[in-house]
């Protein structure tokens, strides 16, 4: 099991390092791709989502979900949709939703900030990222190979 720190030093090395994320993913097929980002407030999850996003070549402007909790955008491919679990307390707050469909569809990339709180409806292969706030401009970011 492999683990690794990248430490960004602008929101732009972010975004970056969100597009070379979703360079990789666009590769899945047939099912579904779940990323779960946990980490510090201001710790550039959602940077990072916008940097993912325009990688995967979603048009529209990524905001946050805060109030909505989770937004569904279109590449060419598929659905991108970006979930912001911050403002709910586990996964039974998601019960009424449909959230399980969304995590199944095959033609579904889902990112989560916040993911921990409801990582019991999570799958197994779900990829991690850990957001620490370091300073003013950077932040690290930590990658692993396995559940965390
Ligand atoms: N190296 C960096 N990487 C990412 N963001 C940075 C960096 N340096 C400064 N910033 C700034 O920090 C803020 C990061 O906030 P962002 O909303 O991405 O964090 P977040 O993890 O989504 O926070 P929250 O937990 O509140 O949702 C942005 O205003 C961004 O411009
Ligand atoms: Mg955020």
């Amino acid at each position: 099991m492999v683990k690794m720190e990248i430490i960004t030093k602008s929101d732009k090395e972010t975004k970056k390092a969100g597009e070379i994320l979703a360079w990789a993913a666009k590769k899945k097929k047939n099912k579904s791709l779940i990323i779960g980002l946990r980490g510090d407030l201001g710790g550039g999850k959602t940077t990072f989502t916008q940097g993912f996003a325009k990688g995967l070549g979603v048009k529209d402007k990524i905001t946050s979900p805060t109030f909505v909790i989770f937004k569904k955008y279109s590449f060419d491919g598929g659905n991108f949709y970006h979930v912001d679990c911050y403002r709910i307390r586990d996964a039974a707050d998601l019960a009424e939703l449909d959230f399980n469909e969304v995590l199944k569809s095959d033609k579904n990339i889902v990112m989560i900030e916040w993911a921990e709180k409801i990582k019991a409806i999570l799958p197994e292969d779900t990829i991690w990222m850990d957001f620490k706030y370091l300073n003013n401009n950077q932040r690290k970011i930590t990658l692993f190979t396995y559940s965390i």
